[in-house]
């Protein structure tokens, strides 16, 4: 992931041939603009489509008051562009919250969680009006289930949970970083199920997420986005759920 800031430019669209994938990010996070209150403080997810927007909305940093960010990551970069960041308790309601998905289906219903900030995203998103999800084509899915279903867990339950998912037909494992569990924003580790296949994501976000020592499931059924911005080989489509 790129993770430093850079200046907006265009998507510059190649002679023959589709659109990159980094070029669509750069289409929808610009596209997200449209729905930023101005005046406002705007809810900004994380990913790399989502630095795309951060890159887009420094460009109109004078019309908003700031941002409540869903990572350090997502911090940093604000913070490097200008943009103010506030902490999510300063704030009580946010019109918008953009981010991005690792798959999205044709209800909203989202798998998220690979950059490791499902639980921070959770909680913004739980906190305004309005999900705009920002992504390109490869994520739409018919059943969430194809992406690694990422959830955040307390370390001692890591072993109890991993055996819980495979009740379900579930292969669980530890995410690693350098050889290491990879330690999240919030100090957890984080489990990467695969093999699932999330037929009814309400359900299945209410089952898990009461399971003890999950922290997040990556299931986004309650905050499920209402907009996605997709971007496709044509320009960017416009879903509302
Ligand atoms: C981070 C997320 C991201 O939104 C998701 O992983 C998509 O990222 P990208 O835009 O890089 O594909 O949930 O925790």
């Amino acid at each position: 992931m790129n993770t430093t800031p850079q200046p907006l430019q265009a998507p510059s669209v190649p002679e023959s041939g589709p659109l990159t994938q980094d070029q669509l990010k750069t289409l929808v996070g610009q596209a997200a603009l449209q729905y930023v209150v101005r005046g406002e403080l705007v809810g900004v997810g994380t990913g790399s489509t989502v630095n795309k927007f951060i890159d887009a909305l420094a460009t109109i940093k004078d019309q908003i008051k700031g941002a409540v960010s869903s990572s350090v990551a997502s911090t940093e970069r604000l913070l490097a562009l200008g943009i103010p960041v506030f902490d999510s308790n300063e704030v009580e309601r946010l019109a918008v919250y953009i981010d991005g998905a690792d798959e999205i289906d044709g209800s909203g219903n989202m798998v998220k969680g690979g950059g490791a900030a499902l639980t921070r995203e959770k909680i913004v998103a739980a906190q305004s009006d309005k999900f705009v999800c920002i992504a390109d084509e490869s994520k739409l899915v018919q059943t969430l289930g194809k992406f690694p279903l990422p959830v955040e867990v307390i370390p001692m339950a890591c072993g109890r949970i991993i055996r819980q998912f495979a009740a379900l037909g579930g292969q669980g494992t530890i995410r690693l970083k350098d050889g290491q569990p990879l330690v999240t924003d919030n100090g957890q580790y984080l489990i990467d199920v695969t093999g699932l296949q999330i037929a009814d994501p309400r359900a299945f976000e209410a089952e898990v997420s009461q399971w003890p020592g999950v922290v997040t499931v990556g299931v986004f059924a309650f905050q499920r986005a209402q907009v996605c911005l997709l971007g496709t080989s044509s320009g960017v489509k416009t879903l509302n759920f």
